[in-house]
């Protein structure tokens, strides 16, 4: 069964996936597309509804984004955000200019007339507003819906052919109603059934790895990271056998990170599961390097050797599973025009399916992290599974500053492992993006007992962030602080000293290398 596809052309604002998600939170299937897709391609995904979304520029610059206007005879439902509102009245003969004052924050939005499209709101409604210009002639056949103190038309519809506008931003949170706009339009003014569903997209999944697979095996590199852990038993619901997964143990993880992927995909999961130890080989390569960037350089050419190795002994392998999600796979707009891909490339073993002559099976590429959770639960992954902190692919590595050796490893290993350990008891532990210890390349003066030391010191570094771009450090309760460092200086032989980072980001960035 075809799935009923919503398309979002993306206008480069900054809330262009919040606008995709909304979508699919009403359980519709949404794509986001550069403004300036082709109508052909735009046709081919046959839209049951166009949203347009936001963007920085001015319509009536030249030179601005404009979609093609073929989009308006398609007969599919529009609708028009912010800029998206005005790119509409623009292209249908309107005029947009300049406000006299950019609007900016909450606005009180006031009704003109009751339609569906605003069901469930009251005449007045909170609305967030972030727009310079402005739609001051609607084009012919449009209605006003709503206005505010500053927007003479904050909202615009053109009844009979079902085009729609808002100058407000109803996909973000400090719009209250926001949802309800998403659903009326989807449900009252489209007619669209909210049938995707994390069920039915398994249902789907499985039949398309079926079907691209067929009874070939797939390798898949876990990394015991959400991402190729769901991908992984996605995989193995759809192919079972076929499956073939490769942890490589690069001797850089956290303590018992083996052990626990290994209970997880071997014995409860029962996935074929082949364990690489190639402690030994990670170490002598990283033997006196101090640069971060030539450490992840290393760890990254020596993982790909690694797992090359482990598929070639497998045999006859056609295929390389990857736990690629959908925003790497946006061709995002960027704020200055042009579209850019925003991909960071130390996060995919980039590389990897050309030079083995595989092809790639992607499983989640269609998806946002939140929804790679939601499938995740229903696939029967454990919460803590699930809701697992990102770790960088070079590990520990990146953690001990200076020379990576066994027994710092062994220090920093035993005391992320208390960090991790009382993390996880405080409360608010589902508002830290990560937590974790850092070993310093320094020694410092402490007492035992009446005995002078001289040992070394780690670093605490735990951050909230949204996306990792920005982060701040968390403001963790001092008792919770205290107990990490007692319990470090106590338990781990070595470190005498334990401080807390407190740095944002930017400046600093979340990991010290
Ligand atoms: P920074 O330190 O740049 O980290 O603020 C941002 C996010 O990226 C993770 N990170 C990495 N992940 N390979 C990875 O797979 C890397 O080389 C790497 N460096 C940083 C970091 O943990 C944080 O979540």
């Amino acid at each position: 069964m075809k799935k009923d596809t919503v398309v979002i052309l993306d206008f480069g604002s900054q809330y262009n996936q919040l606008i995709a998600r909304r979508v699919r939170e009403c359980k519709v299937y949404s794509v986001l597309i550069p403004y300036n897709t082709p109508i052909e391609k735009i046709k081919s995904y046959n839209p049951k509804a166009i949203i347009m979304t936001g963007g920085p520029a001015s319509v009536a610059i030249k030179g601005s984004p404009k979609a093609d206007p073929r989009i308006f005879k398609l007969g599919v439902p529009i609708l028009g955000i912010c800029y998206g509102m005005q790119f509409t009245a623009y292209a249908l003969g309107g005029k947009v200019g300049r406000s006299k004052k950019r609007e900016y924050g909450y606005a009180e939005l006031v009704l003109n007339r009751k339609e569906k499209f605003f069901s469930g709101f009251r005449n007045r409604e909170r609305v967030w507003m972030s727009h310079g210009d402005k739609v001051q002639e609607m084009p012919r056949g449009f209605r006003i819906l709503a206005h505010t103190k500053n927007s003479h038309i904050a909202s615009m519809a053109h009844l009979e052919r079902k085009i729609y506008g808002v100058q407000f931003h109803p996909e973000v949170i400090h719009t209250p109603k926001g949802m309800q706009v998403f659903k009326n339009f989807l449900y009252n003014i489209c007619g669209l059934k909210p049938t995707w569903t994390m069920h039915s997209f398994i249902k789907n999944s499985i039949n398309e790895i079926k079907q691209k697979v067929g009874n070939n095996k797939v390798v898949l590199g876990l990394s015991g990271g959400v991402d190729s852990s769901v991908a992984g038993v996605l995989l193995h619901r759809a192919i079972g056998e076929n499956l073939h997964c490769i942890f490589v143990d690069n001797g850089l993880l956290r303590k018992y990170e083996r052990e626990y992927v290994e209970r997880m995909f071997k014995k409860h999961f029962h996935v074929n599961l082949h364990v690489a130890r190639a402690e030994n080989r990670f170490l002598k390569k990283l033997n006196g390097v101090v640069d971060p960037e030539k450490k992840r350089k290393i760890i990254g050419a020596e993982f790909i050797k690694v797992f090359e190795e482990g598929s070639k002994k497998l045999g006859n392998v056609k295929f390389l599973g990857q736990g690629t999600l959908y925003p790497d796979v946006i061709e995002s707009v960027s704020a200055k025009g042009g579209p850019s891909a925003t991909i960071k490339t130390h996060h995919n073993v980039g590389g990897l399916p050309k030079k083995m002559n595989l092809k790639l099976v992607e499983p989640l590429r269609d998806l946002f992290k939140d929804e790679v959770r939601l499938l995740g639960e229903e696939l029967g992954l454990p919460e803590r599974m699930i809701h697992r902190q990102p770790f960088p692919g070079p590990g520990l590595a990146v953690r001990i500053i200076g020379d990576v050796t066994k027994e710092r490893l062994e220090i920093l290993r035993n005391a992320d492992l208390i960090v991790q350990e009382e993390m996880e008891k405080y409360e608010g532990y589902r508002n830290i993006w990560q937590s974790f210890a850092v070993l310093l390349p320094v020694k410092s003066v402490g007492v035992m007992g009446d005995e002078r030391t001289y040992e070394n010191v780690v670093a605490l570094r735990i951050v909230t962030s949204q996306d990792a771009m920005t982060a701040d450090w968390a403001k963790v309760p001092y008792d919770i602080l205290g107990r990490i460092s007692n319990r470090i200086i106590n338990e781990v032989k070595g470190v005498n000293r334990v401080a807390y980072d407190i740095s944002s980001k930017p400046p600093a960035t979340i990991e010290w290398e």
